[in-house]
């Protein structure tokens, strides 16, 4: 405990002297949520993560979550500097998504929008009309099929079949998927829900659909912890990365909370459902990264230019 004090003091001085404010998401260490919460800094899902890096005054934005999510700060605050703890944190749908193989679909159906999750290298987006993230994904799509638009829809399959399921509309899916929450399993968890009869199951649109359809509520991470505070229930299985789990027991002290099955769930491997990526972010990492200035993410202007409208579409489309 003494040493994280330490890394903790570092940091908060790191941040005072260098003008820094910190987002992180809630997937990353307990620490750096809470360290994130007390030096005026933001804990959010990805769009939320956007919006406030976009309007903080700070200078240097610290980004603790995945590559995506600095490359967005950059895109939409390319005057400031922004780092992150390791910039090899990655995201499975941002791998499964290579720009010129995308951009080569995108060129084989012309009359289709290009609608892409905000899980997705600046380059890709640099090819999309609108980004999405999982709070705004149904109304944005809703609002493109209202307009008679066909769609074009990467990386994630699995929130493509559900959009597509809620809205009827007409999308062709890249077919990527969430190394976490792909894990969870249907049959499994309608066995753990039959044990826990009265618990209200919350599930994350990236699992499959053999598990978002048994959810209570389907929705973003923080669409998720603000069901667990506002549901009337004494349980929740939770279909999501355990990250999460800091904040909902935060948000609703009294609640039980059960991870949700997952296909690696042994007797070595109690708990899978946790990103690798962002379990990259570190508070010794993050301490190294304000006092080297390593760490900083950088997108070519010409990119950062065409991958800032879709982007701003989606804020102003959401604000
Ligand atoms: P949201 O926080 O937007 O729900 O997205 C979760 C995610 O995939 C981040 O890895
Ligand atoms: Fe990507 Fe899944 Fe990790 Fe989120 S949890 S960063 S979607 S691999």
């Amino acid at each position: 405990a003494d040493e994280r004090d330490t890394l903790r003091e570092r940091i908060k001085q790191q941040l005072k002297a260098q003008d820094a404010v910190m987002v992180a998401h809630y997937y990353t260490d307990p620490d750096l949520q809470q360290l994130a919460d007390e030096t005026g800094g933001h804990v959010s899902d990805s769009l939320d993560m956007a919006r406030f890096g976009h309007d903080a005054s700070e200078q240097t934005l610290v980004v603790c979550g995945v590559r995506f999510m600095g490359e967005t700060a950059k895109i939409l605050n390319p005057e400031k500097r922004v780092l992150m703890p390791d910039l090899e944190a990655n995201c499975s749908l941002d791998i499964g998504c290579p720009p010129d193989e995308f951009a080569a679909f995108c060129d084989a159906h012309p009359d289709r929008t290009v609608v892409v999750y905000a899980n997705t290298s600046a380059a890709v987006k640099a090819r999309a009309d609108w980004m999405v993230t999982s709070g705004s994904a149904i109304d944005v799509v809703r609002h493109l099929q209202a307009r008679g638009e066909k769609i074009i829809w990467a990386p994630d399959k699995y929130l493509g079949e559900y959009v597509q399921k809620e809205t009827g509309a007409d999308m062709l899916l890249w077919q990527g998927s969430c190394v976490v929450h792909e894990e969870f399993k249907g049959i499994e968890l309608a066995d753990l829900k039959r044990q826990h009869p009265e618990a209200r199951v919350l599930v994350h649109p990236e699992s499959p659909a053999s598990v978002v359809e048994q959810a209570d509520v389907v929705g973003s991470t923080s669409a998720l912890i603000k069901a667990v505070h506002e549901i009337d229930a004494p349980e929740f299985i939770v279909a999501t990365d355990r990250g999460i789990f800091h904040r909902m027991q935060q948000a609703a002290p009294g609640k039980r909370l059960i991870e949700a099955p997952t296909a690696g769930k042994s007797a070595t491997c109690k708990s899978c459902a946790h990103c690798p990526w962002m379990a990259m972010n570190s508070l010794d990492k993050l301490a190294h990264v304000l006092e080297t200035g390593a760490g900083e993410i950088y997108v070519t202007p010409d990119i950062i230019e065409r991958a800032r409208r879709p982007i701003e579409r989606l804020l102003e489309f959401t604000a």
